[in-house]
Parts: structure tokens; C-alpha cells; sequence
């Protein structure tokens, strides 16, 4: 059975503008994600090094299959400011969900209104879907706040579960329910 997983290709919140990445977006991507603290608690095979490594990313964001992930450039006056994902798992019914804001803007709330804005429009698009998670890295305080904003609860902790930096580390499960 299938369940419609793709999402409008533009949301639009009260600040945001949530819209499909761009090869011409690569040069304003690059000089943000490059900042050390972006990658502190992602999997190493997401750290950035070079703009061809951002060109690349972007252009799997480009090509992604929007019936298996949607992915968008969270905007402020149509400038990538950050970028946020969701992932689903049709055959449960289930999906993921990634974000990140560049640094400068940190602790203003961008990432919470993107959040919520695609956590309602994926209930709102797919009628079947149950539940979104986030997997985020214990030490990731302001990715747990922006979980928590967003009406995701703590669920257990997933021990020895990904290589961040070369270390091996945690990831604690937050979800949210569409009868939460
Ligand atoms: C995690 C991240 C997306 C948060 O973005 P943001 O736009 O700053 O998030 P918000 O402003 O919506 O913050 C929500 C709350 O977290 C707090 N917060 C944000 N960054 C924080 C930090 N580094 N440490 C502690 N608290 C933080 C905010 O002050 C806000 O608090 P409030 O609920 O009391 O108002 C951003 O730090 C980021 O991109 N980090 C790098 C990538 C990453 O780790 N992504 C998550 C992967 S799971």
C-alpha cells in the first residue's frame, strides 16, 4: 500500500520561507556549513570540508526521490539560512526528521518554526502517517530544545549508535505522534 510522502515544494511560515535547494544556493551554503560547530554533533559523513563536498550535498538535495525524502532550504529573503529534511519509511508509516540554521542565527527560533511548520504539513499531507522522529546526539541541547518545542517527547536512548567525530556515540529517539 502506498501513502502520499511528498510535500508542497515551498512552506511558507511567519519569518520562513521553506523552499527546493538550488545549484545557484551552493556559494552561500558553503560559507555557513563550513563553520566548525555546525558538524559538532552530526555523523562525520555529513562534515563539510570544501564547496565541491557543498556542491555535492546540494545536489543531492537536487535529485533527491521526494517520495522517499523532501528536503528544502530553510530561507530568509530567498538566502539559504539553513536546511531541513524529512525521511520516511512508508512501509511503517513512519518518518525522520534533520535540521539545521547557520550559527549567527542560532537561539532565534528559526529552527523550531521550520520544524513545526513541516511536522504539521507532513501530517497534513500524508493521512497515514503516524509518527515523526528525531535522532538527536545527547549533548545536542539546542537540537533537543527545538524537538521539544516542536511537541516531541523523549523516547530511549539508542546506545553506540552512530560515529560522530570518529567517536562512537548515543543517540537519544524523540517522536511525536499524530494523536499526540
Ligand atoms: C540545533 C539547531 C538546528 C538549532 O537551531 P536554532 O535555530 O538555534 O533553534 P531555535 O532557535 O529554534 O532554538 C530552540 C531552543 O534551543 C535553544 N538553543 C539553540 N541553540 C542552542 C545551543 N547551542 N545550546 C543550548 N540551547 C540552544 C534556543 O535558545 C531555544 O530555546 P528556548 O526554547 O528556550 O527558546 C542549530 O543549533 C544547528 O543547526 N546546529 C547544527 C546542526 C545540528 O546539530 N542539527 C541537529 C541535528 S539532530
Amino acid at each position: 500500500m502506498s501513502i502520499n510522502t511528498e510535500l508542497s515544494q515551498e512552506i511558507v511560515t511567519k519569518r520562513l520561507k521553506l523552499r527546493l535547494f538550488r545549484f545557484s544556493d551552493v556559494p552561500v551554503v558553503f560559507e555557513y556549513i563550513q563553520e566548525p560547530d555546525m558538524g559538532l554533533f552530526l555523523d562525520s559523513s555529513v562534515s563539510i570540508c570544501t564547496e565541491a563536498d557543498t556542491a555535492a550535498i546540494i545536489a543531492r538535495h537536487i535529485l533527491v526521490d521526494r517520495t522517499q525524502r523532501n528536503v528544502w532550504a530553510i530561507t530568509i529573503d530567498d538566502l539559504p539560512v539553513g536546511g531541513i529534511s524529512i525521511n520516511f519509511a512508508k512501509e511503517h508509516r513512519v518518518a525522520e526528521i534533520g535540521y539545521s540554521v547557520k550559527k549567527a542565527l542560532w537561539g532565534q527560533g528559526y529552527a523550531s518554526e521550520a520544524t513545526q511548520a513541516v511536522i504539521d504539513a507532513a501530517f497534513e499531507t500524508c493521512p497515514d502517517l503516524r509518527r515523526v522522529q528525531a535522532n538527536i546526539h545527547p549533548q545536542n541541547e539546542g537540537s533537543i530544545r527545538v524537538a521539544k518545542r516542536a511537541g516531541m517527547v523523549y523516547e530511549g536512548t539508542l546506545r553506540s549508535y552512530s560515529y560522530v567525530r570518529g567517536e562512537v556515540a548515543d543517540e537519544d529517539v524523540y517522536a511525536i505522534l499524530r494523536n499526540d
